[in-house]
């Protein structure tokens, strides 16, 4: 902390950068770049239902949900392989097979980079939406995301297996452990490895429309992957990766940018695609969606330096 005390009193225009996986680069980075390298897992409490964990923002986030499933501490299982780190976990609310991240976070831990003044929010100050929150916009770029407090279950498990394809890989094991293990067959199965080809998983968010938008839509095409949207009855998400498959751009590719083959919301670099390449292909999907549904698909990804 003492560190991070000296850094801010002299330079302020800083550039954070977690895990560096929900990002597209498109030009240099001219400003300090803070790249979160604490560690650190250490349980802080325990009740009858819950233990307690604060997780230093530079912990891998896969590793952490791996830790938990070691000590049988339930809560995160569903989110293994994630890419990126315990930091920036709560700034896009990470989700995946029916779990976001806010689920099981207590409070976060965070340093003011105008004052170098810490600050603690709890859930409910942190406004968690889809892949959203007030770290992603009221104070974008404001603070430095130093610990995460996760409220985890050690006994009682609220298994989630609400998401078809995990539920059909389930034995009569319904422990933390099974979840993880069929959460990490489907992912290697259906997305692609940052380590071995570049990408930010989803480019796109799932894009929540109008009930009644979406029952002229249906018409059209029954078979609409849809999800409710919690405590918005009038609106419904649909699956941008059917949107963009349906526009038969699954397995596109211009030059080294291209459309996962097994997915359309990934978009891959084969090799040597510029992040302007991979931002123009991001730009042609959106048009095509709208050509052909008239749905604007927003970026999940951070966009760096288009402006
Ligand atoms: N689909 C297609 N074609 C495709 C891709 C998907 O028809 O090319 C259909 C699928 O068959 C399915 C539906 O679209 O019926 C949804 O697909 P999937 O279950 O793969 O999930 P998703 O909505 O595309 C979201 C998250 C993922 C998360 C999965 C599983 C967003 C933006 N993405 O994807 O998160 O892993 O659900 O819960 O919400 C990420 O955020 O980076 C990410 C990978």
């Amino acid at each position: 902390m003492e560190q991070l005390d000296v850094l801010l009193q002299g330079e302020k225009d800083l550039f954070l950068l977690g895990g560096g996986s929900n990002m597209l680069l498109v030009k240099p980075i001219k400003k300090l770049v803070v790249h979160m390298a604490t560690k650190g897992i250490t349980v802080i409490n325990k009740d009858e239902k819950f233990v307690y964990v604060e997780v230093q923002a530079g912990e891998n986030w896969h590793e952490f949900v791996m830790w938990c499933v070691d000590h049988n501490y339930g809560g995160v299982e569903n989110l293994a392989l994630i890419p990126g780190n315990v930091g920036t976990s709560p700034i896009q609310n990470i989700g995946a097979y029916g779990v976001e991240v806010k689920d099981t976070i207590d409070h976060v831990k965070a340093v003011a980079i105008a004052s170098g003044e810490e600050m603690v929010f709890t859930n409910e100050d942190c406004k968690f939406g889809y892949r959203s929150s007030i770290f992603k916009s009221e104070y974008a770029g404001k603070l430095i995301l130093t610990s995460v407090v996760f409220r985890l279950t050690h006994t009682h498990h609220n298994i989630n297996d609400s998401y078809g394809a995990i539920r059909a890989m389930l034995t009569k094991d319904k422990s933390i452990k099974a979840i993880a293990d069929a959460v990490m067959t489907i992912r290697s199965g259906k997305l692609p490895d940052p380590k071995k080809i570049g990408n930010s998983g989803s480019f796109f968010k799932n894009p929540v429309i109008p009930k009644d938008d979406f029952e002229k839509l249906v018409k059209k095409h029954s078979s609409i992957p849809n999800y409710p949207v919690n405590g918005k009855p009038e609106w419904v998400k649909i699956a941008a990766g059917w949107l963009i498959d349906q526009c038969g751009l699954k397995g596109y590719r211009v030059g080294d940018a291209g459309v996962h083959k097994n997915q359309a919301l990934v978009l891959v670099n084969y090799g040597n695609a510029t992040g302007a390449e991979i931002l123009a292909l991001a730009h042609y999907i959106q048009n095509e969606v709208k050509k052909n549904f008239f749905i604007s698909l927003e970026m999940e990804v951070n966009i760096i330096g288009d402006n």
